[in-house]
């Protein structure tokens, strides 16, 4: 690996200054070690931190063929999943893939088009995918840890029925591949009734932190990614990321950080990006820190944008709204950037004569630099992820980067970092609303709530 990211402190001067980061560092470092020795809550699910040099061999084999065989006979793979059993795989595909892979020809596509169900309860979003897959060669991939998810598992469902249709009950069998626990569960069980080829999710590694497992390998690699590099780039930062210095260890010094500015008013993270290939990584980065650290109260509130578009629609509130935010911007080197901008013989007066000949690249570095000092001169710190190149080996970087961070950052926060108690309310509620049996209790304490309701208006 010739290079790796690194954090870039320096706009977050004078808001934390050096001397600010010393004072943090014993507790910064406690934080490190209680998640690195196990002794924290949700300790048992800290399988993540070494996995991507403990990944089974055979695992790895069997995602490689496995995934070759669907891109040699699918024209589309539709991932079934929601969350952690969802985001990540998304997110590295629409990082790396074409930004345009559905209008390309698919000769000129890196694999079958990878397709996503189960990740909302919208019944026209299902009949539009089966109505867009049409005739395609279908395989699904449905991934669910605990296999009773209700998205996924309707989703599921219908998607099931569609491959018996079309290819009888063992065509569909040889076309669904399962990614769920190794004993336990409703999907453990029907994959392993039905014959389907199936993957591990490890015990001890939650959803939002299993995107380097089958739970994203599998899609990825059916995707046409480079798998290996992405683990090799994972491994890469696995190092850095424990050294128990915090000028040397990347993450503890983003976690560190971005805990005093929490401590100082800034209650609001904006992951900023330039590159909207990775608009989809924010959502995951949204997942992972929201749902580890948003708990007792506590909690900075993770939010994205994609410059230079949102500085047309956020960009006023990031400026001159309440200066309760801070900005993590990754920025990816701008190699890639050949195209430049055509003189124009129309006549248009546009006013952007001058920038004739320029490179994109060129253009977008400088709205990078002018809205880096722009906040900065309005009150925002910001922070920024130098990422050299946007290929596996670095997005498995940032994976392993952001997710050692937030493990630090959980602990710093004082929260388990690995639970998500909350996600159950909504559910809960809905379960008795749809009259699952076991919730009646629930329907009467929400009848409760209801009764409040009726004196709000309707305008
Ligand atoms: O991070 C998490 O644990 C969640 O986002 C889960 O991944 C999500 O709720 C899906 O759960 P399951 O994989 O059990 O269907």
């Amino acid at each position: 690996m010739e290079s790796r990211i690194r954090i870039d402190y320096s706009a977050l001067l004078p808001f934390v200054s050096e001397e600010d980061m010393a004072g943090r560092q014993e507790r910064v470092l406690e934080a490190l070690g209680v998640l690195e020795t196990g002794t924290g809550a949700g300790a048992e699910y800290r399988g993540w931190i070494r996995y991507p040099e403990t990944v089974p061999r055979e695992e790895l084999r069997a995602v490689g063929e496995i995934a070759a065989e669907v891109r040699q006979e699918a024209e589309a793979l539709i991932v079934v999943g929601i969350g952690g059993s969802y985001l990540g795989a998304r997110a590295v595909i629409e990082a790396l893939g074409h930004g345009f892979a559905p209008l390309l020809p698919a000769e000129l596509r890196a694999g079958p088009l990878v397709l996503f169900a189960g990740q909302n309860l919208n019944g026209r979003y299902l009949e539009e995918l089966l109505e867009a897959v049409g005739e395609k060669s279908l395989y699904v991939n449905v991934i669910s840890k605990s296999g009773t998810t209700t998205e996924p598992g309707l989703a599921f469902r219908l998607l099931r029925k569609h491959l018996v249709e079309r290819y009888g009950e063992r065509g569909a069998a040889r076309r669904i591949i399962a990614t769920t626990d190794a004993r336990k569960g409703a999907l453990r069980k029907l994959a392993d009734t039905e014959g389907y080829r199936s993957f591990v999710i490890p015990d001890d590694i939650g959803g939002r932190f299993s995107v380097l497992t089958p739970v994203g390998l599998f899609p990825m690699a059916a995707g046409g990614i480079d798998i290996h590099a992405l683990l090799e780039g994972a491994r890469a930062m696995m190092a850095p990321c424990s050294v128990p210095r915090l000028w040397e260890n990347p993450a503890a010094l983003y976690a560190g950080a971005r805990n005093l500015l929490w401590e100082r008013g800034k209650s609001m993270e904006i992951l900023v990006s330039f590159e909207p290939k990775l608009l989809l990584f924010a959502e995951w980065w949204k997942q992972l820190f929201g749902e580890s650290e948003g708990k007792e109260g506590k909690g900075i509130a993770p939010s994205s944008a994609l410059f230079t578009t949102d500085l047309h629609s956020l960009g006023q509130w990031i400026q001159e709204g309440p200066r309760t935010v801070f900005e993590t911007v990754i920025r990816v080197g701008t190699e890639a950037g050949r195209l430049a901008v055509p003189a124009d013989a129309s006549g248009m007066e546009d006013g952007l004569g001058y920038l004739e000949g320029k490179r994109w690249a060129a253009v977008q570095e400088m709205a990078y630099q002018g809205t880096k000092i722009a906040h900065h001169q309005g009150g925002v710190p910001v922070m920024v992820l130098e990422v050299p190149r946007l290929d596996a080996g670095f997005l498995g970087q940032m994976i392993y980067f952001f997710e050692k961070a937030c493990g630090i950052s959980g602990y710093l926060t004082g929260v388990n970092p690995f639970d998500q108690p909350g996600v159950e309310a909504y559910k809960n509620n809905m379960f008795a609303l749809l009259g699952k049996p076991g919730f009646e209790k629930q329907t009467a304490a929400m009848a409760e709530t209801r009764k409040r309701f009726p004196r709000g208006k309707v305008v």
